[in-house]
């Protein structure tokens, strides 16, 4: 067995959803995980100490070959971050949008950089630095869009790898509407470079266990009828996921209205959700991004066919998109995580989508529906579990039971002591100090102060599949 792939027990709290509106908290737990990541137990209330000679011999395993991870009181372990949707080539643009709104900010700030990183050098450099960024923010899994180049798209798949974060990774799709300098020549041309990437990103993973190819039409407008055609044969021909965007802004809805009259897709009406649906893009590996103005029947198609919606409350927010109706899409029944949708949103993290989902949640609450406000539990149950399965790997991670892997982050807080000073910290020692906790808070409290005020400085470390893949030092 290799040095560093060893049984690991993590000892302490852990806190996870146990369902939509409910956190579960685990205090004085280990949980086993095996040399390749995975789960092999969980034992509540039991005592570190005693471990070793009461349930190591259950799981066949020597304590010598044991490395245990025994947290501070008052951290805990909280699992992986996974963001549903995000550009990892939009990453040098984070916070740069004006007053733009979608349609405008495509041209002027978004396809000018996507098409600058055919430059390797400079798609190195942006993808490296946006790979340790989210994962510092405590990412273990993103579903990445690169840009419409092979070699940028690969190089992107090759980082993640190497530096361990889960990723699903597309190369963008688009014939049409943009400059020509920014654009594939023919469907055909499109669906040719789109299979070499995946035959590239399958090369490197085989077995899809960090990396997976996912087929990425950027959204409508960007695409010709035969395109779209062409790449839901490609999605029923191979069985891969499809990311892409839908009814994020009201310019763009007409748009969809004036390209794809139901003449030409042959569907039944001339919604947006029809147009992906008349092209067998509307699946249950379907990964669509916003969902801001859908309508009751586009609700009723999305969940009928079993798409997932990746709410991008920063980006609706800044691009002033809309506010998109989570609670209402929950209730219809169709599964929804968080995207950061970097750089239409101005943060790489997803705790910032967390807090802004619960933010745009109220401005829909005092739009009129009181029901709408989505609680601290629910945004991170969005966040985990709710991206898991939004990502298709709700088998795999999103909690810590028996089966899963081990995707988790480590959080600490500032705990400050009778002196009012931060704990671990020397007299004239910078203090961290972004999130105070007295000692007085209960868990949920913790977990509130938490989401509200917390960034990466709160993330101490981070594993994906029992890798450790971020320290922060
Ligand atoms: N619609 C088409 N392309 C994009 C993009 O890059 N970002 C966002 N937010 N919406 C899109
Ligand atoms: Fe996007």
């Amino acid at each position: 067995m290799a040095a560093d792939k060893k049984n690991t027990v993590f000892y302490g709290t852990f806190i996870h959803s146990k369902k939509l509106d409910e956190l579960e908290y685990l205090h004085n737990t280990a949980v086993f995980v095996d040399s390749n990541g995975k789960i092999l137990a969980v034992e509540r209330d039991c005592d570190l100490d005693n471990i070793a000679t009461t349930l190591f011999p259950k799981l066949g395993w020597q304590a010598g070959n044991v490395a245990t991870e025994k947290i501070k009181d008052g951290q805990f372990f909280f699992p992986g971050f996974i963001d549903t949707h995000l550009h990892a080539s939009q990453y040098p643009n984070v916070g740069i949008f004006g007053k733009s709104t979608l349609l405008d900010w495509l041209n002027r700030y978004t396809f000018p950089l996507e098409a600058s990183l055919a430059d390797p050098a400079k798609a190195r450099a942006v993808y490296t630095r946006c790979i340790r960024k989210t994962l510092s923010h405590g990412t273990t899994c993103a579903a990445y869009y690169a840009t419409v180049d092979v070699p940028s798209t690969n190089l992107l798949a090759d980082l993640c790898a190497a530096s361990g974060q889960r990723a699903l990774v597309g190369r963008v799709c688009m014939d049409q509407l943009s400059p020509a300098w920014y654009r594939d020549e023919s469907p055909e041309a499109s669906v040719a470079a789109t299979r070499a990437s995946i035959a590239h990103i399958r090369g490197i993973d085989p077995a899809m266990e960090i990396v997976r190819p996912v087929i990425t039409p950027r959204f409508a407008p960007s695409c010709s009828a035969p395109l779209l055609r062409m790449l839901g044969e490609l999605a029923r021909e191979t069985g891969l996921p499809v990311q892409t965007h839908i009814s994020e802004n009201v310019g763009e809805i007409a748009l969809v209205k004036e390209l794809f009259p139901p003449a030409l897709t042959g569907a039944a009406d001339e919604s947006y959700a029809g147009v992906y649906d008349a092209f067998g893009l509307l699946t249950d590996k379907t990964i669509l991004a916003h969902a801001v103005h859908l309508s009751e029947g586009e609700a009723e198609l999305i969940r009928e066919r079993g798409a997932k919606v990746s709410h991008c409350p920063c980006s609706n927010s800044a691009i002033t998109s809309g506010a998109a109706r989570v609670r209402w899409l929950i209730e219809k029944g169709v599964v929804c995580g968080l995207g950061t949708d970097m750089s239409g949103g101005y943060s790489p993290s997803v705790l910032e989508a967390a807090r802004l989902a619960a933010l745009v949640s109220r401005h829909v609450a005092m739009g009129g529906d009181e029901g709408a406000k989505l609680s601290v539990e629910e945004v991170l149950y969005l966040a985990t579990r709710g991206g898991a399965e939004v990502v298709g790997l709700e088998k795999k991670v999103g909690g810590f039971e028996v089966g899963k892997e081990w995707d988790a982050q480590l959080v600490a807080l500032g705990e400050v002591d009778v002196d009012g000073t931060v704990k671990g910290v020397e007299a004239g020692e910078a203090e961290d100090g972004n999130v105070d906790v007295f000692g007085w808070e209960s868990w949920e409290e913790r977990v509130a102060k938490w989401l509200f005020n917390g960034d990466d400085r709160n993330t101490r470390k981070v594993w994906v599949k029992g890798r450790l893949v971020h320290e922060r030092k």
